[in-house]
This record gives C-alpha cells, sequence and structure tokens, in this order.
C-alpha cells in the first residue's frame, strides 16, 4: 500500500485524522515506565514503535540508548541499527523524524529500521518493548478496502472498532516474553462494546500492569483533541491478581503518580474497575453515537463571498442560503437573506471561470482583495478559492446549529436549508428526531453540568460550544431511550419547557445507571443486554 498524507482525511486545524503527537513528558514517562533508561545497559534491549509520527518517542529512545552506551561503553550505532523499530504510515513524517534525529547528531542510516508502510501490515520483528501512541481512526474513516483485510488479520476486531484496537494487537503479539507495551490511547476501549475482545484477550493472556487515567489532562497531548486519554502498561506474562490504577490531571503530576492497587479484571468486563472509579460506561460521546461534529466554512473574505445581492449577480447553480450566529440570537432562527458564493464544483475542484461568466466579472471585481488573503497567496493559481472546502450536500443533510458564542437555551435544528459559516459548529449523522433529541440533550442541565466542569468557558450562564468540548460531553445512547420517555423528551424539546425537559433527561439518566449497575453484576447478563 502507498503513503498516505490524507488517507483518512483531515481534521479543520489542518491535522490528519489519527494524528495528534505525545507531549515529551509523557514520552518520558512512558519510557520510565517500561524501564527504558538510560541507567541500564540497553544495548540488547529490542523496542518498537509502531506509528512514529515526526518522532517524539524515537528520539528520546534514541538518546537514551545513546547515553546508556556511553555509560557501559557498547557501541551506539550497531545497537541502534539492532534493535530501534519504527514505523509510519505517512512518508513526510519520518523525512521529518529522520530530520530531527540528524538535528540530534545521529547520522546512521536508518533507512531498515524506521520504515514507511501501513504497520498493521507489515512483517515486523519480535521485541521486548513496545511504546507509542497509535492513530485514532474511527471505525467509518478506515477505508473500504482495509476492513476486511483487517477483520481476516485480527481476533480482536469487534464491532465497530478503531484502529488503535488493531495497533494493540499487532503489537502485542510481537512482545518476547516477559516484555512489556505501553501505549497512549483513548480510554474508550476499556469500557465499550468494540473493546471488548482485546480486554477479554488481555486478561487471559497477558499481564495488565497499570491504567494511568488522563481523562482530566488537557495537556497530555501537543494538541487538545483527543478526549479521554488513558496510559495503560502490559507485559507479556501470565496475568497477576491486581494491577495499578492511577489518576492525574495535570502531566506536571506524572513526576510523581499515586495509584491504588486493584484487582485484575478476569474477562471482557472490566467495569468493576470503572465501578470502584465512579464512572459509568453506559454512557457515550456525541460521536460514539454515530454524528460528527463540524464547524461551518471559513471564507478568508465573507464580505465577498457571503452577501443578500449574489443572486443576480453571479449564476444560481452557485448559491447556497448561508447561515450565521447572529441569525440564531433570541432563541430565534431567522435566515437574513444572505447567501454564499461556492467557487467549487461537485468533485471537490474549483470551477473554471470560463464556465460562469457572471461569477467571474464578480470575483474578478474583487480579485485584488481575494489575492491579497493568506490562502490565495499560498497558491496564487487558486485565488478565488475559500480558506475550507464547501460540500454542498451538507446544506441538504439535517444537523444542528450551535453558535460559538450565543444566549440561546433554544437549540436548533436545520431540517436542510441552510450552509453553516464558522461561527456555527454543527453536528450531522442523524434522522431529524435524532438530531432533536440529542438537541434536548444539550439543552439540559446535565449537560450544561458538565460543560462547566470540563471548561469555564461559559458565556453568562450559556455554553459556549466547541469542538473539543462537544466531543467530551457524555450522555445517553438517544438510540436506546425508551419510547416514551423520547416522546416526552420531543415534547418538552418542541414547546422549549426547560423544566419538562430537565426532568425527563433526570429520568433518562438514571435509568442506564441502574441498568449499567445491573450489568454489571454478571458478565452472562451483560452479553445478552447487548444482543438486544
Ligand atoms: C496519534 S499519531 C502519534 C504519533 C507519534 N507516535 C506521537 O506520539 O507523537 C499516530 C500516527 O500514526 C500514523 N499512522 C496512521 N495509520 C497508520 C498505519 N496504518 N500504519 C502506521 N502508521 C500509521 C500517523 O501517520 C500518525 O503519525
Amino acid at each position: 500500500m502507498s503513503s498516505s498524507n490524507n488517507r483518512y482525511g483531515l481534521r479543520r486545524s489542518g491535522g490528519q485524522h489519527g494524528d495528534v503527537f505525545t507531549s515529551p513528558e509523557v514520552v518520558s514517562y512512558m519510557l520510565d515506565l517500561v524501564g527504558y533508561t538510560a541507567d541500564k545497559d540497553l544495548s540488547k534491549v529490542k523496542i518498537l514503535e509502531p506509528s512514529c509520527g515526526e518522532g517524539e518517542f524515537v528520539l528520546e529512545i534514541v538518546r537514551r540508548l545513546r547515553d546508556s552506551s556511553r555509560r557501559y561503553g557498547f557501541d551506539f550505532g550497531k545497537a541502534l541499527l539492532d534493535n530501534v523499530f519504527a514505523y509510519d504510515i505517512d512518508e513526510k513524517k519520518i523525512e521529518t523524524c529522520k530530520a530531527r534525529l540528524a538535528q540530534d547528531d545521529i547520522h546512521v542510516s536508518l533507512d531498515a529500521n524506521i520504515r514507511q508502510g501501513d504497520f498493521l501490515t507489515q512483517q515486523i520483528p519480535a521485541v521486548d518493548v513496545v511504546v507509542g501512541n497509535p492513530p485514532y481512526i474511527r471505525y467509518e474513516q478506515i477505508p473500504q478496502d482495509q476492513l476486511s483485510n483487517y477483520k481476516q488479520l485480527f481476533h480482536t476486531f469487534h464491532y465497530r472498532a478503531d484502529l488503535y484496537i488493531l495497533f494493540f494487537e499487532k503489537t502485542l503479539r510481537s512482545l518476547r516474553p516477559g516484555g512489556r507495551h505501553c501505549f497512549i490511547c483513548s480510554n474508550r476501549w476499556l469500557k465499550n462494546e468494540y473493546g471488548k475482545k482485546l480486554r477479554a484477550w488481555i486478561a487471559e493472556s497477558f499481564c495488565l500492569q497499570t491504567i494511568l487515567s488522563l481523562e482530566k489532562a488537557p495537556d497530555a497531548f501537543q494538541e487538545e483533541v483527543l478526549a479521554f486519554p488513558a496510559i495503560t502498561l502490559i507485559s507479556n506474562a501470565s496475568p497477576a491478581a491486581s494491577f495499578t490504577f492511577a489518576e492525574v490531571t495535570s502531566i506536571q503530576q506524572l513526576e510523581n503518580v499515586r495509584g491504588k492497587k486493584l484487582p485484575s479484571p478476569q474477562s471482557s468486563d472490566w467495569s468493576g474497575v470503572f465501578n470502584s472509579i465512579g464512572s459509568d460506561d453506559t454512557l457515550l460521546t456525541i460521536e460514539e453515537m454515530g454524528f460528527m461534529v463540524g464547524i461551518g466554512v471559513a471564507t478568508g473574505a465573507d464580505s465577498i463571498f457571503i452577501a443578500k445581492d449574489l443572486p443576480g449577480r453571479v449564476e444560481k447553480e452557485l448559491l447556497l442560503p448561508a447561515l450565521n450566529a447572529r441569525d440564531m440570537s433570541g432563541n430565534r432562527l431567522h435566515w437574513s437573506g444572505k447567501y454564499l458564493l461556492n467557487p467549487y464544483k461537485p468533485n471537490g475542484e474549483l470551477i473554471s471561470l470560463d464556465d460562469f461568466p457572471m461569477a467571474a466579472e464578480y470575483l474578478l471585481f474583487h480579485r485584488e482583495a481575494l489575492q491579497n488573503r493568506y490562502v490565495a497567496r499560498k497558491n496564487p493559481g487558486k485565488w478565488y478559492k475559500t480558506i475550507d472546502r464547501i460540500v454542498p450536500s451538507l446544506k441538504d443533510s439535517p444537523k444542528i446549529l450551535l453558535p460559538d458564542i450565543s444566549g440561546n437555551q433554544l437549540i436548533f435544528v436545520d431540517e436542510g436549508k441552510y450552509y453553516p459559516q464558522h461561527n456555527l459548529y454543527y453536528i450531522t449523522g442523524g434522522t431529524i428526531r435524532q438530531l432533536q433529541l440529542l438537541s434536548a440533550l444539550l439543552m439540559s442541565d446535565y449537560v450544561k453540568n458538565q460543560l462547566l466542569n470540563i471548561t469555564n468557558c461559559m458565556n453568562g450562564g450559556y455554553p459556549r460550544w466547541q469542538s473539543q468540548y462537544l466531543r467530551k460531553l457524555l450522555m445517553p445512547d438517544i438510540n436506546a431511550i425508551k419510547e416514551d420517555l423520547a416522546n416526552r423528551l420531543l415534547s418538552a424539546y418542541h414547546k422549549f419547557d426547560l423544566n419538562s425537559l430537565n426532568d425527563v433527561v433526570d429520568t433518562i439518566v438514571s435509568y442506564p445507571r441502574q441498568k449499567s449497575l445491573r450489568k454489571r453484576t454478571s458478565v452472562h447478563q451483560l452479553e445478552f443486554d447487548f444482543s438486544i
């Protein structure tokens, strides 16, 4: 398979899905945890980083190996070539990783050790240590052509597994007896359905040593995108009676982590562990329910691309009704009548101005201002492109629209009439009814209180919606709400009756909690619950 800079699509920040680089403090902590420290003779310790990115782990590994070689007098270059292995699918990141090593005075050719390719399909060596931060790629984003192959290769690929599950399986299988495995990763697999087979396999065949929750430590990564990270340490040894659970609220606390011993899980049901630390495994994030969170289009020149008088000035087929936060104030949605000029063809390429004489005249009239935008200076041939691509089907999709800052208590569902601008977040991916149910949950005090806990970013008592916070919210699965409660919730939503809405939400959130307590009483019941 060839390298891909954009295999799983891009996030709005410009980064790729699956890319979140680990903070240096976390890298050091994890290498200490697996015992890869320079005070030891590392000359024969084989170590693997399966998705090295720009080399956060690799650099520290190589520095430690060099320090160890100085202390123990072994040949650093040979030890490096014999023992350090890394992979990444993205050639550019590998180049950056190698350039960073060269800046660090490492001039050994590492072409055989740091390889480009899909790690999941590579032949890999048996190793003593695995460390890393595997890619988080949701099931829907895994390329279709790979899904069936991966399903054959990995017995822990279950339900709608995220790609990182497969990285766990492949790397755990590469461990030599006694070998240690430490990943920083989303903690969702520890609790949810898609992590079930991996949990069962680890409980039976490995020794779970440590789970360190970083759920409340926003600084674990160089960018705050992953909602619920955890570090796990697992070794290739027989299961032990207990493991250590710890939690930190900032990576500064990694210097002095104190954990408590808990009984090791015996099966796929690890809920006892989370029971004892007080979390609720029945709640889901918006994305886990199958919705997508996005932000509206940034053009770089709103006064040119978005205006009321565009009809009549440019061809009709290039226009989309545009909605922004100002159109949604005072708990009312009132479209201002502005249109967005979409300069893209359905296949995502820019239109040719020869094909649209009216748009050509309009855009050429504004050429100077458009060319002065950063996005156009970077790409002068495409001077009339917008910062973000415009995908007209977004207009037609039912979606929740959330102004970044608003004084609204009502959350709007657009049935498919408008294209959101950059001061609106949107949630798509469900029917109008599902989106209305989700809106009702988002309007509840239950969610407001979570937002207050996650961030102080409230705007005079009203939520400030931002995608990183939206992604962290935990809610009862709207698809599992009982019919009568769902109808009551919708009725409260439509009447904009916040008291009733909060009452219904309180009833709903207490229902799954009772259910999860029941589930925790027996594995058998847990399996039954999933099958209904
Ligand atoms: C979460 S980033 C972590 C990067 C680095 N380990 C760190 O901690 O900073 C995940 C990395 O996985 C890489 N990746 C994604 N799919 C991959 C695959 N199938 N095989 C190997 N690497 C992959 C991405 O290019 C990205 O660099």
